[in-house]
């Protein structure tokens, strides 16, 4: 092991002292950003095993969940729109196409167990990029980009519930799963950036009725402060009156997009304001501009999932350049400096190309290899290219998916009954949340003290 490692770190340190860096970065030259982007991708594609024969597209092995696979593939649809690069094109459509469930409403049976708004939600705000970013709908009688999108939105409308905390969205869609009982922010954030982009897409105004909704409700139980922080959730057994403080970059950059695609359709000075509030607020995750995950980097506590959540930070920074310019002055300098700073350490693994998870040790590689540290850095260096990029389509403004204003309506709430769960999986499900849940209380005891 010593050895290995040390061979490792002579490799590494030769590769530096004869200047052959392997991601080389020059945030001012578009090129050179392909480039980079590039390596970082094919890096990140070979996690993934799905359009192997006999695996299941849209699965990533583990330990990544399902919904994780939703994400990278949006930040492979992006990476399309972004360099012109289709190499993933196929990949995607095909994993994106396997996943979409019996209702259309990306629920796929297999996912039952631990299927929360927030999984669903992933695929759902992949296929509004595709939508977005004209990417071409499956056509075949399969359902389009953005009725999956849409779909997603109605049923989690549906799911909206005022027994408790006056409103909100549960964290799970399932009543047997543990978390049931837990509102939480990525949930009604999710549900807020789809509603959003679907009412700058297609300017129904029951989009955005469904999104201010979803903020004002998260303000009025303090899931979101006055001053624009995000906390991580609340349980409505005690009508959401606690609440667990945790911040974590993507509730603040899900929200970011969602207040900017608002501010693009209504130009109106309530959302620059509020806009302009969470762009602010977003500064605890910077260190000397630099994006770091404060919540779990320091002590090493970032599990698999959290260690992807800066790649939808700098996905949301970068679209919110794109349809809020004003905001651009106060975003370059973070997307810049921060891009700067993950590429110089992307210089792990075989190829030189595997990023860490930490980007603030200058330069410095901390060996956290996976799908999350490398999307992250993918992410952050592809949005570079925002200047460049025409924005998101709209109905009227060169969109090509079709609408389905009812999609997801024959999709039941609770399509697998209890009973056909078995009771070891059900155990597994439950010891997994509940290790969650136990890292969530672990997490909130040191970030409030
Ligand atoms: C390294 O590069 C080779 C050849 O391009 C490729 O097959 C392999 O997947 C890459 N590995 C990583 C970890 O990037
Ligand atoms: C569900 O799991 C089965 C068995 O692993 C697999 O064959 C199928 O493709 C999966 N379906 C989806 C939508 O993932
Ligand atoms: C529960 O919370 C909601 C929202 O904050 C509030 O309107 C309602 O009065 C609360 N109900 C009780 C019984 O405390
Ligand atoms: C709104 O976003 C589009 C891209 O979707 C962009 O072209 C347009 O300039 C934006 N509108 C304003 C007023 O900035
Ligand atoms: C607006 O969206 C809602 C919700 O999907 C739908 O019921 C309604 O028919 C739509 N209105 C129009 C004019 O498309």
């Amino acid at each position: 092991m010593k050895f290995t490692s040390a061979l490792g770190a002579l490799g590494a340190s030769s590769l530096l002292l004869s200047g052959v860096g392997a991601i080389e970065l020059d945030i001012n030259s578009p090129d050179s950003i392909k480039k980079a982007a590039k390596s970082l991708s094919i890096n990140l594609r070979q996690y993934y095993t799905g359009d192997r024969v006999g695996d299941t597209p849209g699965n990533l092995p583990d330990p990544y969940y399902w919904w994780e696979c939703g994400a990278m593939f949006n930040a492979f649809i992006d990476y399309w729109y972004y360099t012109g690069d289709d190499s993933y094109n196929k990949i995607t459509a095909q994993a994106m196409e396997h996943q979409i469930g019996d209702y259309s409403a990306f629920m796929p049976a297999n996912q039952t167990k631990t299927l929360g708004n927030d999984d669903q939600a992933f695929w759902g705000m992949a296929a509004m990029s595709a939508a977005e970013n004209k990417l071409p709908d499956l056509g075949n009688g399969k359902p389009s980009w953005l009725s999956l999108a849409q779909a997603v939105f109605n049923t989690q409308q549906r799911r909206w519930d005022n027994t408790k905390c006056g409103g909100g969205l549960k964290w799970q869609i399932f009543t047997f799963n543990n978390g049931y009982n837990y509102k939480n922010t990525i949930s009604n954030g999710c549900f807020f950036n789809i509603a959003a982009r679907l009412y700058k897409y297609l300017g129904n105004e029951t989009y955005s009725e469904w999104a201010e909704k979803a903020w004002e409700w998260q303000l009025s139980v303090g899931l979101m402060t006055e001053d624009y922080h995000y906390y991580d959730g609340t349980d409505d057994n005690k009508n959401c009156s606690d609440i667990n403080k945790i911040q974590w970059t993507y509730n603040a950059g899900v929200h970011m997009a969602g207040a900017a695609a608002m501010w693009n359709a209504t130009q109106n000075e309530l959302w620059k304001g509020r806009l302009t509030g969470i762009i602010e607020a977003a500064g605890v995750f910077f260190n000397d501009k630099v994006m770091i995950e404060v919540a779990c980097e320091n002590n090493g506590k970032c599990d698999v999932d959290q260690r992807s959540f800066k790649a939808y930070l700098s996905r949301w920074m970068g679209y919110t350049a794109i349809v809020a310019p004003w905001t651009r002055p106060m975003i370059d300098p973070l997307l810049k400096t921060s891009a700067q700073a993950a590429a110089k350490q992307c210089i792990g693994g075989p190829n030189q190309t595997s990023c860490g998870l930490r980007w603030v040790d200058n330069g410095k590689n901390d060996g956290s290899f996976g799908v999350g540290e490398q999307m992250a850095g993918m992410e952050i260096v592809q949005n570079l290219l925002y200047l460049s990029a025409p924005g998101p389509a709209t109905q009227k403004a060169g969109g090509i998916s079709v609408s389905n204003p009812n999609a997801g309506a024959d999709a039941p709430d609770t399509p697998v009954t209890f009973n056909s769960i078995t009771t070891g999986d059900k155990a597994g499900a439950s010891i997994l949340t509940l290790l969650v849940l136990v890292a969530i209380l672990v997490g909130a005891w040191w970030m409030v003290s």
